[in-house]
């Protein structure tokens, strides 16, 4: 298959990079510019090679750098903002650093001829980020692009197949961002579309049909996105030689549990296992509210969960998990398989020992996971689905949890959702929940005087979830949800919206 290497250098931007050349249908991987040699790269045979950008200057001797050889491989590279800048420190053109050419944000951009600019018309919108700029053009290459400040925008040594722009071509702000990387990408590195889902759902399936051939595996089921798309794609192939566990720890939604067996039971042909362990987990909840000491005691009854699963199931060779591109990335490319079997399922009883693990989605990004989850005939409402944390409503019932108040919770929380759902533009609002709070307050319904619980909506906007801000969602729909919630969960009499960004505030209470 034919595939691009995005070579990271600790920008930003990285993984966008890489997700845009997927769409394309064009397979793209990130490496870092320390974990990979030069014969490596030579040897995975890449179409072409994206140098990213980096927060850094290229004369600073700490700042990353890669063997300039690379350059000579014969293989095209395109070069994106400091990767514009060592393109030009490799080949010994002169990289400047002055105050008064940085340029950020929206900027039009000069286009001459060239094959990366085909199709793009002479002045357009590119987005900038650098105080750095290539002031002269190594040896061999001619200057493609200009800005208002910015002498040299863009560069190409078309005899060598070498590119780079100073702009960044990956996020949208940039006009014709997606033509630059696809004339890349087609005209230079002539790559097929080869990387399509339905053919990746394919492949899968034959190599684990022959792959875990009379093995049994385990797979710890949350119910969130990642493992149930990896629970579907695995049943496809090895059918009932897959157990799913899941741990039902009467911390989820509304009727979520259900919807989850309901979904694996009927349209899959595997082993699924269905853990009650409400009173487990609520009997060791008792008395505890400081949020980390809840988190510490969710972890352990997971633990004793699984313990009673492992005597139910017998021996299985394998564990299965749900880890995906992004995991992998953030983990050091991979190098951490256990910290992360632990992170994903909450805590893996140590007599339960594995000879292998398998993550079947660990080259993909969120939305190509969720394309093959509905391709395998996930339903929407599961693949969709919004983050959810593992400690379950755990954290979002402040202080001690009881049953009497998961139940109002869970009430309170399936108007909210259903309301926004109903909303037209609900892709905007990326993460909503309502959270019940320990404070009682006075109110009247009727003629009587009320005296109930404090229900608190969150509503947030965000890319990545590092930051996030208070979603501004439209006062009719806040009115309906706290009148509803309020006539028709009783023992709530009164409700407040969050209007808490992060930072400072995060985006769960607890
Ligand atoms: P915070 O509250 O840290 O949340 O701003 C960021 C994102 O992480 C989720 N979250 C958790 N997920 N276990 C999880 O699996 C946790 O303990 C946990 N705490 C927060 C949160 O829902 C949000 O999407």
């Amino acid at each position: 298959m034919d595939k691009i290497l995005v070579l990271d250098f600790g920008g930003q931007y990285n993984q966008l990079i890489a997700r845009r050349v997927r769409e394309m249908e064009v397979y793209a991987e990130i490496r870092s510019y320390n974990g990979v040699t030069m014969e490596d790269i030579v040897r995975s045979g890449y179409s072409g090679i994206i140098f990213t950008g980096g927060p850094n200057s290229v004369y600073d001797p700490e700042s990353p750098h890669f063997d300039p050889a690379i350059l000579d491989a014969g293989i095209p590279v395109l070069g994106i903002c400091y990767g514009a800048q060592l393109i030009t420190w490799m080949r010994k053109g002169t990289v400047r650093s002055a105050e008064n050419s940085s340029e950020y944000g929206r900027t039009i951009l000069y286009a001459k001829e060239s094959v990366l600019f085909e199709n793009i018309p002479a002045a357009s919108i590119c987005w900038m980020s650098h105080t750095d700029f290539i002031s002269e053009p190594p040896h061999g290459f001619t200057v493609t692009a200009t800005t208002d400040k910015c002498p040299c925008a863009a560069m190409a040594s078309d005899d060598e197949r070498i590119y780079a722009v100073q702009f960044h071509p990956e996020v949208t702000h940039t006009e014709y961002g997606r033509t630059i990387l696809s004339n890349f990408i087609f005209n230079v590195c002539h790559c097929r579309r080869q990387w399509k889902m339905d053919d990746f759902i394919e492949t899968s399936i034959s190599r684990y049909r022959d792959e875990l051939k009379d093995r049994k595996v385990l797979l710890a089921l949350s119910g969130g996105v990642d493992s149930s798309v990896a629970a579907a794609l695995l049943a496809r192939a090895i059918g009932s030689d897959l157990t799913c566990v899941f741990v039902d720890h009467g911390l989820l939604r509304k009727n979520e549990a259900d919807m989850v067996e309901q979904i694996f039971r009927n349209s899959f042909d595997l082993n699924f296992i269905r853990i009650n362990a409400q009173k487990q987990f609520l009997d060791s909840l008792r008395g505890i509210s400081e949020p980390e000491a809840k988190r510490k005691v969710i972890g352990e009854q997971f633990i004793r969960a699984f313990e009673e699963a492992s005597s139910l199931i017998g021996k299985t060779d394998i564990l299965a998990q749900g880890t995906i591109y992004p995991d992998v990335i953030e983990s050091g490319q991979g190098a951490s398989a256990t910290i992360k079997s632990h992170h994903n399922v909450g805590g893996l009883p140590s007599i339960m020992s594995f000879e292998k693990i398998i993550e079947p989605l660990r080259n993909l990004f969120k939305d190509e996971v969720r394309e093959v989850g509905i391709r395998l005939g996930l339903p929407a409402e599961l693949v969709y689905r919004q983050p959810f944390p593992g400690p379950g409503l755990a954290i979002r019932v402040i202080g001690e949890v009881t049953e009497e108040k998961l139940a109002l919770l869970r009430e309170a929380d399936a108007i909210f959702r259903a309301e926004i759902e109903a909303c037209e533009n609900r892709e905007q609002f990326s993460q909503y929940f309502a959270v019940m709070t320990p404070i009682r307050t006075v109110g009247v319904m009727g003629d009587a005087r009320t005296y109930g619980y404090t229900i608190a909506l969150r509503c947030v906007t965000t890319d990545d979830f590092m930051t996030a801000e208070w979603t501004r969602l439209p006062y009719d729909l806040l009115e309906r949800s706290a009148s509803r919630i309020i006539n028709e969960v009783k023992g709530i009499s009164r409700v407040v919206y969050d209007i808490t960004s992060k930072p400072p505030g995060t985006v769960e209470w607890e």
